[in-house]
């Protein structure tokens, strides 16, 4: 007895899961379930998949991600701790079921089958550790692992502050800052990770400490991008920064202006002229119906944009135009409307350097031909798929405010110059289509990148200072690979600056000597 989808479950997950996730179980074993009674009596609310899967908690926990094929999985119980001292307690269960998996949730918008998501095992969803609240002298906020970045910003409004938050409402706090976080206010501050000031954790041993510059200060760079192999944050304090209307939103176009947007793109980010406009540039191609749109989202922080920064976007005829003056909470509310529940998701990572003038727009839009070309050709077999790729500028400015700030797990330096953190989107409606996706998510990333390697090579980046060679294998700006839009079989933290690779694993070990994390949840490995 598994739970209402338990009939289906082995064969709708089957093949993408067994790809992936060793830890993945058709059945829950009696020790999860006496894992399950452990916590339970404890006093701290368990809900068990045998007995509790009516309860709406419980199916929200199970259920509520945005990938369908995550929500396919089925925990042996859901454990909804309120405390710190609560996720204290259920690591010391933990501890003495060294067989049974677990998982942990914020806001399940990763992608990763069984990294925020079990199969017979412990799920810690952070649902119930969701407040935030600001710090007396309003500098600060402290904000729970299980908000969603809509609540965070809607919490702050009134005092007229906000954090370096998702750009998407529905996205959770947990997972997007332990990978990072890319924001429309990254340009001014950092990403969202740089603008952590403490974490709050509890560590494989079940102690709860503070991580921040003066305290376990190692563990708290690691923190700063490492993902989720080093401890369970049960509390992220972050500074706060002045906010008032914003502009932007949403515009669709066709695609037939995709040169011209994708033009528009590089010059932008060639030559960043203000620090508080931001964009994503997304181009969607939906096989059923043969469309491909563009879908841009704008932002800048301040009432109206000022002549000059969104000129080359204005002059290109829109289809849809939903920018408009609001508050910063109503446009990450309104940037959800693409947010689609239902479908099953695989997103792939890439960096590419933003090389100048013609070629900066060949690479992107050569990019984008060879990507419409495979969905066409490849994709046209796969009824239902849809295929998108987004261009998420990453100008010098990020990283001189992240080395401004501390640094963090990423090392990304301003002397490399301008990126793009490109990422590429797949979605699909039934587990038949696992298999292919996995299969065409890999083929026409693979291909997109050796063709820009092999025909770029050699070119730096706009605004690079480094004095190193620029070869197509070494300082190129082909990395680092974003975690946040990372697929399970990348290697995110390898490809990190500076050999950070190696000190995380030195600090992953450090703080989990005995391998809790890596050996028994999902998730970027430093093994
Ligand atoms: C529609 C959409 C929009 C997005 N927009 C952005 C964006 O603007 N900027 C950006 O940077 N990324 C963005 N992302 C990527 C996003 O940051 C990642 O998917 C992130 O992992 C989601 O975090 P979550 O908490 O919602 O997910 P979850 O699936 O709940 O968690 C993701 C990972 O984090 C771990 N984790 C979560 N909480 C904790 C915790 N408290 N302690 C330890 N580990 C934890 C989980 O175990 C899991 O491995 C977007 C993704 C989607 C699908
Ligand atoms: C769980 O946390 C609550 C506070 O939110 C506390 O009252 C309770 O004693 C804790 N239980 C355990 C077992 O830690
Ligand atoms: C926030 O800004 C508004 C509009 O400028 C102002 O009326 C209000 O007093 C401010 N609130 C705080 C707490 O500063
Ligand atoms: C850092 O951790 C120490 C030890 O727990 C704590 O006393 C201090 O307040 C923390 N600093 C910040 C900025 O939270
Ligand atoms: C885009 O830029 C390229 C290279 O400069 C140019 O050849 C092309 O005409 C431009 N296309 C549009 C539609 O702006
Ligand atoms: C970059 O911007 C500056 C100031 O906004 C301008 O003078 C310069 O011509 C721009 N360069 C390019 C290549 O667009
Ligand atoms: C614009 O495109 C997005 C898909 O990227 C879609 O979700 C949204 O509904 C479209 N907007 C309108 C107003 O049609
Ligand atoms: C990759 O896709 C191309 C078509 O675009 C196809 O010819 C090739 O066989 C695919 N390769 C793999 C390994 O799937
Ligand atoms: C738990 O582990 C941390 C990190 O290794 C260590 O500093 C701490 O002393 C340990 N706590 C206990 C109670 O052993």
């Amino acid at each position: 007895m598994k739970g209402p989808h338990g009939a289906s479950l082995a064969g709708a997950i089957g093949a993408l899961a067994s790809l992936a996730l060793p830890l993945a179980s058709a059945s829950i074993s009696a020790n999860a379930k006496a894992a399950c009674s452990a916590l339970s009596a404890t006093g701290i609310e368990t809900l068990t998949s045998e007995w509790d899967w009516l309860n709406p908690d419980y199916i929200t926990a199970q259920s509520h991600y945005w990938s369908a094929a995550i929500a396919e999985q089925i925990p042996a119980c859901a454990v909804f701790p309120t405390s710190a001292q609560n996720v204290s307690q259920i690591v010391t269960v933990l501890n003495e079921y060294p067989d049974v998996p677990f998982a942990i949730k914020s806001g399940g918008h990763g992608s990763n089958v069984g990294w925020s998501s079990t199969d017979g095992g412990v799920l810690i969803t952070m649902s119930k550790l969701a407040s935030t609240v600001i710090s007396e002298d309003r500098a600060t906020a402290d904000i729970g692992p299980g908000s969603r970045w809509i609540e965070v910003a809607r919490a702050l409004e009134p005092y007229n502050v906000t954090v370096v938050s998702g750009r998407l409402g529905d996205v959770g706090v947990g997972g997007l800052l332990l990978g990072g976080g890319l924001s429309f206010l990254s340009t001014q501050y950092g990403l969202a990770c740089d603008n952590v000031v403490n974490y709050e954790v509890v560590l494989a041993n079940a102690s709860i400490v503070n991580a921040n510059a003066t305290s376990y200060p190692d563990l708290f760079w690691a923190l700063k991008g490492g993902g989720n192999q080093f401890g369970i944050v049960t509390k992220f304090t972050v500074k706060t920064h002045p906010i008032g209307k914003v502009w932007g939103g949403i515009r669709n176009y066709s695609g037939k202006h995709a040169e011209a947007l994708i033009n528009a793109t590089h010059d932008f980010n060639s030559n960043f002229s203000d620090p508080k406009a931001a964009i994503i540039v997304t181009g969607q191609i939906a096989i059923d119906s043969l469309l491909e749109f563009f879908t841009v989202f704008f932002f800048y922080d301040g009432e109206t944009p000022p002549p000059g920064v969104f000129d080359k976007f204005n002059a290109i005829p829109v289809d849809i135009d939903n920018a408009k003056t609001q508050s910063y909470a109503d446009l990450l509310d309104g940037d959800d409307s693409t947010n689609i529940y239902g479908l099953r998701y695989l997103i792939r990572a890439a960096t590419l350097p933003n090389l100048p003038s013609t070629a900066g727009r060949s690479l992107y839009y050569g990019h984008f031909k060879a990507f419409k070309e495979y969905a066409m050709s490849e994709g046209i077999l796969h009824p239902g798929f849809t295929f998108s790729i987004a261009y998420q500028p990453m100008p010098y400015l990020i990283p001189m405010h992240s080395v401004a700030a501390g640094g963090n797990a990423l090392g990304m330096t301003p002397e490399s110059g301008d990126h793009m953190w490109m990422d590429y989107n797949f979605a699909w409606l039934t587990g038949l289509g696992d298999d292919d996706a996995h299969a065409m998510a890999m083929n026409v990333t693979a291909t997109l990148e050796s063709w820009a390697q092999s025909t770029f090579a050699g070119i730096a980046a706009t605004n690079y200072q480094g004095s190193m060679q620029v070869t197509a294998l070494t300082d190129a700006g082909y990395t680092p690979i974003f975690m946040n839009d990372a697929m399970y079989d990348q290697l995110p933290a390898q490809s990190y600056e500076d050999g950070n690779y190696q000190r995380l694993k030195t600090i992953q070990k450090a703080v989990d000597p005995t391998g809790f994390f890596p050996g028994r949840t999902g998730g970027f490995k430093y093994t």
